[in-house]
């Protein structure tokens, strides 16, 4: 073990709220102007990953110095970290210490499943293990703030982040922002803990036609209703910083929309802590043409709320020229510099700058008991989207052929991999070499391209076997940021291999790689079975080995829906009902002459190896008030031999209401261990507030009328009864 430099671990004092602020108001009259606006830049340095316009990394250390520098983005090396940081404390003129911010989103060093994957889960304490994982490694490695979690709802596959997102849904979003936020802060004075960051604040899901860094266009309601919901959730759970987005709302770009930084995040949220811009969002306000100059975005930005700058440099180059000449009132630099200082006391950086810093920060990463987390992680992760003639699970007895260029990857991190090396993932090959399993290989396509001798091989090797397995799909990056695609089909060199493969009849299974819903028409015909494997991170071989040899039961549903084509997207299971809803027949009705209006496979829906069978929905209370409790009540029976886990689901739908509501709105869920053959009784107690909704009036409150609740195993197969709501 190498010497250590974070010489001690003297415990940080749990400071009052008043403590700390008497502490920075007292450290606020020692600090000039200049000082005060350099707690609110941020800035990269040598190794800091570039989303954008390259920053001069030459200047870092002489603004440290000259103590204008808040934090620093972007580093994982904790020598680089230490150097900074002891520039800061002891050649700055009042010493104080930088916090450093970085992109630890599903996992630092053990990578988990990337969130998309993780929120199929629809198990708060995956999550919850993945920050809390994450918080231990990142907190080792010299990390005090983590851009974590990405709070973005999501409707649309093209765009390339929805795989950092919990899809499509608010509250499930929500339920998984505040499992995030306390898996990373717990007691922020902690050694093993950081701060988190709620992104991208907000609509930035909402990019039209799914390309990256678009327009988006949506009302208010849908603002409160959907797009706020989880970041609520987060700030709810006392989330420390909140991320501007890249997009406009309403036209106005949000890094300076004093309406949402100031009217929505602060007065109505009631959020108290650091809001920090997107990497160059402050500047891209020139852009979208609000701002001609640099000077013209630092008092845009200032006035409406932003207090912490990412990588550009308008707040340090014009702030201070801004309030010297009254056009900015320095009040509002005095609000940004507290916040950032009061957030620098409550993680100890004060009491001990060097706190996650080690020379030793190996022996945090990878343990026994993070990997274990991110097994099960993975587990609880992947989809069984289609297994007809029970092709799943596979037979020991069978003669298996894994064909396809994802068997022997390790790359299978998935994008922003924090310090993940792919290196340590276990591929699906290493897994079956580990378990002794024999079986067939042939590669039989790269990514992109084939050719015949590929291919070639690949029908000899599956001509021997009983059944193929086929592991495709997208490269880990080709989604992520910047990463939309038009077409979001497999890559077509692997949709040829899978069309010869499947022309010698044999049972296939399809192990689908992906970070998005993908269009899966020209292949779902073809296959027996899908098991959507995404990205599942360090042990992704072994998750995959475990559960197509029936050692583990698939458990996951699917948060976002896959479309039937991408001609239909946005799809999603919470839409309206149209004035004039398809019923299947009348022509002058909503549909397609082409294809069904429905998902492929829609929000909550998931496959098991058990067969669960749903019944006697039950509600005990048909009239109720405000603040009442629903009790809903249904039977599920497990009519297999197989014990298995299996989400039970609960959603509303307004009968009436002054505005028009979605079809379905998913309120509850429950995941639940069945043995085999084993019946439950499942409740759930859903406060009546829960059928609340932005009424015509903009109130958030439950009218009059009645509700349908429907209870059932995946948006598309509920059962149904109905209550009313009373005043
Ligand atoms: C992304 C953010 C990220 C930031 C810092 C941006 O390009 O949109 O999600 O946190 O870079 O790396």
């Amino acid at each position: 073990m190498k010497s250590n430099i974070n010489i001690i671990r003297q415990p940080i004092p749990k400071r009052s709220k008043e403590e700390i602020n008497s502490l920075v108001i007292d450290l606020m009259t020692k600090m000039t102007l200049k000082e005060k606006i350099g707690q609110m830049y941020q800035t990269g340095h040598e190794g800091t990953e570039v989303t954008g316009p390259q920053f001069d990394a030459s200047k870092t250390v002489k603004n440290v110095k000259d103590g204008i520098v808040g934090s620093i983005i972007g580093l994982l090396n904790n020598e680089v970290i230490y150097s900074l940081q002891k520039t800061a404390v002891e050649e700055s003129r009042l010493g104080i210490p930088l916090m450093f911010c970085n992109d630890i989103i599903h996992g630092c060093k053990t990578a988990f499943p990337h969130n998309l994957a993780m929120s199929s889960s629809f198990n708060p304490d995956v999550v919850y293990d993945c920050a809390s994982v994450s918080a231990y490694e990142s907190s080792h490695s010299g990390v005090n703030v983590v851009f974590s979690p990405m709070l973005d709802i999501v409707r649309d596959p093209r765009w390339g982040r929805v795989v950092e997102s919990n899809g499509e849904d608010p509250y499930l979003s929500s339920v998984l922002a505040k499992a995030y936020v306390e898996g990373y802060q717990g007691d922020l004075t902690s050694y093993d803990k950081v701060a988190a960051c709620v992104k991208h604040y907000v609509g930035y899901g909402a990019t039209l036609a799914g390309r990256e860094y678009n327009t988006v266009d949506f009302s208010r309601r849908q603002l409160f209703q959907y797009y706020l919901k989880p970041f609520e959730a987060g700030i709810n759970a006392d989330v420390k910083m909140v991320m501007t987005s890249f997009n406009v709302f309403e036209d106005v770009p949000v890094t300076a929309n004093k309406y949402l930084l100031r009217d929505v995040l602060r007065d109505k949220l009631g959020f108290e802590g650091v809001v920090i811009s997107d990497y160059t969002s402050s500047m891209e306000i020139m852009n979208h043409k609000i701002a001609k100059n640099a000077k013209e975005v630092a008092k845009k930005c200032v006035i409406a709320g932003l207090d912490h700058e990412m990588i550009y440099t308008s707040y340090i180059d014009h702030l201070e020229e801004l309030v010297l000449n009254k056009e900015v009132d320095e009040k509002l630099i005095d609000e940004a510099c507290y916040r950032v200082l009061y957030l620098k006391y409550e993680l100890g950086l004060f009491d001990n700058p060097y706190k996650n810093i080690y020379f030793n920060q190996e022996d945090y990463w990878l343990t026994d008991e993070s990997k274990t987390k991110a097994l099960n992680a993975a587990i609880e992760s992947c989809v069984l989207l289609k297994n007809d003639n029970k092709a799943l699970p596979l037979n020991e007895t069978e003669k298996i052929a894994f064909i396809g260029p994802m068997v022997k990857t390790q790359e299978v991190v998935g994008p922003w991999g924090g310090k993940a090396d792919f290196h340590d993932c276990i591929s699906l090959a290493m897994a079956l070499d580990q378990e002794q399993h024999s079986y067939l290989y042939a590669e039989g396509s790269k990514i992109h391209e084939n050719n015949q001798e590929l291919i070639d091989e690949a029908i000899l090797t599956a001509k021997q076997a009983d059944k193929i397995v086929l592991a495709l799909g997208e490269h880990q990056h080709m989604s992520g940021e910047a990463n939309a695609r038009a077409d979001i089909r497999i890559p077509e060199a692997q949709v040829k291999l899978l069309d010869e493969i499947s022309k010698l009849g044999k049972p296939i299974v399809l192990l689908l790689f992906t970070g998005r819903p993908l269009d899966l028409t020209n292949i779902v015909n073809k296959v027996d079975s899908i098991l959507n494997v995404w990205f599942l991170g360090t042990m992704s071989g072994h998750a995959i080995e475990k559960l197509i040899y029936g050692k583990e039961n698939p458990n996951g549903k699917l948060t976002m829906s896959f479309p039937y084509t991408v001609g239909q997207v946005p799809v999603f299971y919470n839409t309206l009902n149209t004035g004039r809803p398809y019923d299947g027949v009348t022509f002058y009705t909503s549909h397609y002459l082409d294809i069904p209006n429905h998902p492929l496979y829609p929000f909550g829906y998931g496959l098991s190896y058990s067969n669960f069978e749903y019944s006697n929905l039950t509600i005990e209370n048909k009239v109720v008030k405000k603040d009442d409790i629903i009790k809903v009540s249904v039977d599920v029976f497990n009519n297999s031999n197989v014990a298995g886990k299996e989400i039970v689901e609960l959603y509303i739908e307004a009968q009436s209401f002054s505005v028009a509501r979605p079809v379905l709105e998913f309120k509850d869920f429950k995941k639940i261990h069945f043995d085999a053959y084993e019946k439950k009784t499942i409740e759930f107690e859903l406060d009546s507030n829960a059928l609340s909704y932005y009424n015509i009036d903009m109130i958030d409150t439950v009218e009059e009328g009645l509700y349908n609740i429907f209870v059932g195993p995946s948006s598309n197969k509920l059962l149904k009864d109905v209550i009313e709501y009373k005043l």
